[in-house]
């Protein structure tokens, strides 16, 4: 398809780039390459979760006899001043005296009509955002990436780079945090407000706003609540912090006092959250104290399920994510999916993902299952 002139590199958990792509576009708008990217339209980086860069495909072919293609990176080298050029490989373990020699060879080809200044990764064999950044390439120059899916390669020039200075200030510039419920990372929160399609999103479970915050800067008319009255305040104040840094209008907010069993929602909702993962474990929990977390947790989300089915319309979605704990090399989930039939709840189904998904992060104890779900007719 001839406007598929995109690729996405997807981040550290690339499920949920493509769960994030897959909601936006659809199944047939994407293909995935490889593990860690995907083949697409054109993108709004700021506005996407699970995307590392974005680039624009300039060559298609096998690593076979691979020629870096010079030509179109010449019209992009025709202004004055030191050029940065980066170069980063993907989908393939090639050894860094490879990917040196790889970037030598462009460097002595753009040399003839400019100087030239090679960023190559610290470390691996990609250049990271924060690379990008510090070297100015996208200003200076511009950065070559090298992906195979193992038969093809595809070349492209990234065209745009994930803000990673706007999502640390997002995280940890805001006024108020709580290091026991605030750990959500904001591209997080952008992937699960992506999964849903409402103009209008609840967080029922708002903690210190995270998800609310993405909710806003997507566009979408937010409210949350949550049972501690601490937590409203936290949120109501991170959130008129994030009106004094950006430059247009929100949308319409609101935080109110609410205990999620009894909540009553407004109609055409979808609801988002990061809802209460139990308390937070620095070890793994042994079998008994394991089955009370599950035992408790599920009954939890089972009540606040029940409460949200009386009064969603067929077809409302739901993504929420709910606790798993690491137990060895697997995780344990609350069992909450078997329950949804009775709760009248269907998982989405996803062409290039599955459903549940697990977010985790090495070290944490508490991972979180992703569910993404439907309102039943
Ligand atoms: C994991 S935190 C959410 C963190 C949030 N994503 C943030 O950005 O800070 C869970 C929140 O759920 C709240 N909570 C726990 N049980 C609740 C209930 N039954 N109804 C409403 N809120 C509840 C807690 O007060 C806590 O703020």
């Amino acid at each position: 398809v001839s406007e598929l002139n995109y690729i996405a590199i997807l981040g550290r958990q690339p499920e949920l780039g493509l769960v994030e792509l897959e909601s936006l576009l659809g199944p047939d708008s994407i293909m995935p390459f490889g593990r860690h990217a995907l083949i697409g339209e054109k993108l709004d980086i700021s506005k996407l979760g699970g995307v590392i860069k974005l680039a624009e495909i300039i060559h298609r072919g096998t690593w076979e006899g691979l020629n870096l293609p010079v030509d179109p990176l010449k019209i992009a080298s025709s202004e004055a001043g030191k050029l940065q050029v980066a170069i980063s490989v993907y989908g393939k373990q090639i050894n860094p005296g490879l990917l040196r020699a790889m970037g030598m060879e462009l460097k002595r080809t753009l040399q003839q009509t400019r100087s030239v200044r090679l960023v190559l990764p610290k470390t691996g064999t990609s250049v990271s955002a924060a690379e990008i950044k510090f070297n100015r390439v996208m200003e200076n120059g511009f950065e070559l990436v090298v992906l195979t899916n193992g038969r093809e390669v595809v070349i492209g020039r990234t065209f745009a780079v994930q803000d990673i200075d706007w999502y640390s200030r997002r995280d940890y510039g805001r006024p108020s945090r709580d290091a026991k419920v605030g750990m959500m990372p904001p591209k997080l929160a952008q992937v699960l407000v992506n999964t849903t399609h409402s103009d209008m999103v609840w967080d029922p479970f708002c903690g210190t706003g995270q998800t609310m915050q993405e909710a806003l800067l997507l566009g979408r008319e937010t409210h949350g609540s949550d049972a501690e009255p601490k937590m409203v305040k936290a949120a109501t104040q991170n959130l008129e912090w994030l009106g004094s840094q950006v430059q247009r209008p929100l949308p319409k907010w609101e935080v109110v006092l609410a205990d999620a069993i009894t909540l009553r929602l407004p109609d055409f909702v979808a609801v988002v959250s990061e809802g209460y993962l139990g308390p937070s474990l620095t070890q793994s929990p042994k079998d008994l104290e394991l089955g009370k977390l599950q035992k408790q947790l599920r009954g939890l989300y089972v009540q606040v399920l029940a409460n949200f089915s009386k009064q969603l319309a067929p077809g409302a979605e739901v993504t929420i994510c709910v606790p798993a704990w690491r137990a060895g090399t697997k995780f344990l989930d609350t069992g909450l999916v078997d329950e949804l039939p009775r709760l009248g709840y269907s998982l989405k189904g996803f062409q290039h993902v599955s459903n549940p998904l697990l977010y985790e992060r090495r070290g944490q104890v508490v991972g979180r299952q992703i569910l993404m779900l439907k309102k039943n007719d």
